[in-house]
């Protein structure tokens, strides 16, 4: 999600906000705002657009004097980007500003809470509730407020927050969403990502989950979620701005790739209440969602790859007849869309052409449509009939990881739900796959530690001319990916093929030393791909196997073996996937590509 600036101390609070603003635009977003105590009251100004937008709106922050204030870049998730959606977020008498990042997974429930107890909301955010309920808790003392609305919200957050009554403080507390607090020569600063602060200290706290820190000019206080006082050491960092931005991380696909886990819980988390799944923006009763008789997924590129991954499991679970379209054939081959179909446009940034005219066209022809994407209030997401948000937050480098993971979430949650409510999948077989797939962000986290072992493996294959991805059903959608991803970032050829399809001509490019990456996470169509690793290593294929844990007998016909953990088949894409992303970073980076720009690529591709 995006950023958030705070400054309490001697000098001009709006400057340095517009500067610790500007420091976080990399991140991407859509929409900007402030808000500074002037000694009597808490000014705001916030708009949509890029930071300059408001800058030129407060003449660099002139027309907001005074010396406590918190900023925000929004990275909109609930509610469209706007004015009034734009932080900060303020209770009904403007006595409590708070700026957020993150999502607030319980929202609908507290807002509806407060609306019944008088509470009037004036934007479409989920952040509002927490300026509300900061209101509704507010007796007096800031920090027993701040406590108990920590108890009652469910989500990920970093929050700024100023009381007007205690304008000598700010407060400021994080779960899940990055926060950092900086101790400067001349007042003390929040910010979700160190590059905000280096202008002003390199003195810095990182704050840890349910922790609150209190700011005032001169000093800084830590508590816990109880409110009791605990001690912090600050770290120096060293980071020059450019590392900074990349938390540390050597390339944005780096950094993407260890966001996966928190990808995959903030785009599940929110959906899954009590085993049952709950889509908030979807909009489909369960009449509709019977009455559909055929899937269209239309898509470009690695959202493509998502669509041929779930077209196995709305098949397999919901019985749903599924035809998967590359965006730019579908919008050309005049496709016969009857009525009661849906067609399903899998996008990221919501702005690829083919897949935004693939949308018009199912439209035209009075079809149903329903968008995944990433970026909220995206042209996909707009005018799509049915939108199901991603919430992977801003994805910087142009190869997909995160959003992509994100991506096959989406499809898993949408597909199950279809499953149950077509009565294909009984409640109990649904809660056991939803608890399999609570396991995929450890799953994932564990599988990126075993980066050293990838890398080493990659190092062999930096003068690779020819790779080759195998797999039969749900891993030949994974070789797919695994495939693209070396492509796109390494410029090293390679073919993703069924395996089934091997002897059909391909198998004839098969020379010493070829590498044959085989990915056999199926266990119904192991023993053929086993067959099919013996029929490429018989030819001098080297072969890398990516399998589940226990298949210890493809040792006997695989040459260097990954194992992932133990999941739902309809689920294993998320998870071998790791490796295969590790595998082309490492390649990329040992080629000395340009890892997170390749060579004639954008990250989002608004032309034909
Ligand atoms: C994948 O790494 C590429 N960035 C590309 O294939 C991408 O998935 C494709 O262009 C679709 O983009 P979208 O999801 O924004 O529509
Ligand atoms: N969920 C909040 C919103 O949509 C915050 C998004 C962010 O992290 O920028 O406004």
């Amino acid at each position: 999600m995006c950023g958030i600036v705070g400054y309490i101390g001697k000098e001009q609070a709006a400057p340095i906000l517009l500067d610790g603003l500007s420091k976080l635009e990399y991140r991407g977003y859509d929409s900007a705002g402030m808000a500074v105590y002037d000694g009597e009251k808490i000014n705001c100004a916030k708009a949509t657009g890029r930071l300059k937008v408001l800058y030129d709106l407060t003449h660099g922050g002139e027309t907001m004097p005074g010396c406590s204030g918190i900023g925000h870049t929004r990275w909109a998730t609930h509610g469209a980007p706007s004015d009034v959606n734009a932080h900060p977020h303020f209770n009904a008498d403007k006595t409590i500003a708070v700026v957020h990042n993150g999502i607030i997974e319980n929202y609908v429930k507290l807002k509806k809470k407060l609306t019944d107890k008088g509470y009037e909301f004036r934007s479409e955010t989920d952040t509002e509730v927490v300026a509300h309920l900061l209101d509704y808790y507010y007796k007096g003392d800031p920090l027993e407020a701040v406590t108990k609305v920590m108890h009652r919200v469910e989500g990920s957050y970093a929050l700024g927050i100023i009381f007007l009554e205690h304008p000598d403080v700010i407060y400021s507390v994080r779960k899940d969403s990055p926060l950092i607090v900086g101790r400067g020569k001349t007042g003390n600063l929040i910010a979700s990502d160190v590059p905000a602060v280096l202008k002003y200290t390199r003195d810095v706290y990182f704050i840890e989950n349910e922790e609150i820190a209190r700011l005032s000019a001169e000093d800084i206080a830590f508590f816990n979620v109880d409110g009791e006082p605990i001690e912090k050491e600050s770290k120096t960092i060293e980071w020059d701005i450019n590392a900074a931005e990349k938390g540390g991380y050597e390339h944005f696909m780096l950094k993407e790739m260890n966001e996966q886990p928190k990808t995959v819980r903030d785009t599940m988390n929110p959906r899954i209440k009590d085993d049952q799944i709950v889509i908030e923006e979807l909009g489909m009763t369960d009449d509709e969602i019977r009455a559909i008789k055929k899937i269209h997924i239309v898509a470009c590129g690695s959202a493509y790859h998502t669509g041929v991954t779930s077209k196995y499991i709305f098949e397999g679970l919901a019985r749903i007849p599924v035809e998967v379209d590359v965006a730019s054939e579908f919008r050309y081959r005049n496709p016969i869309l009857e009525e009661g179909a849906l067609v399903l446009i899998i996008s990221q940034s919501g702005e690829t052409a083919d897949s935004l005219a693939a949308l018009r066209e199912a439209k035209k022809q009075g079809i149903q449509t329903l968008g995944i994407v990433n970026v909220v209030g995206s042209s996909i997401a707009r005018e799509a009939d049915k939108v199901m948000y991603t919430w992977a937050g801003p994805e910087i480098a142009v190869a997909t990881t995160k959003a992509y993971s994100a991506q096959l979430i989406a499809q898993y949650l949408l597909a199950i739900k279809f499953a149950n409510v077509r009565g294909k999948l009984s409640d109990t077989e649904m809660a056991a796959m939803l608890k399999d797939m609570k396991k995929l962000p450890d799953q994932i986290e564990m599988l990126l530690n075993n980066k050293e072992r990838i890398q080493k493996f990659a190092n062999r294959y930096i003068a690779a001319k020819d790779v080759f991805f195998i797999g039969r059903g749900i891993d030949y959608a994974i070789s797919l990916e695994g495939s693209l991803k070396l492509k796109e970032i390494s410029y090293i050829h390679s073919e993703a093929y069924a395996a089934g399809e091997l002897k059909h001509g391909t198998i004839s490019l098969i020379e010493d030393g070829t590498l044959v990456a085989a990915v056999a996470t199926q266990d119904d169509l192991f023993k053929k791909t086993l067959s099919n690793i013996v029929e490429v290593r018989t030819r001098g294929a080297f072969v890398m196997a990516v399998t589940n844990e226990g298949n210890t007998e493809i040792e006997k016909n695989a040459d260097y073996v990954i194992y992932i953990p133990q999941t739902n088949k309809y689920f294993t894409n998320s998870l071998a996937i790791i490796p295969l992303q590790l595998f082309s970073y490492y390649v990329s980076v040992g080629k000395g590509c340009d890892v997170d720009k390749p060579r004639n690529l954008a990250k989002s591709v608004t032309v034909e």
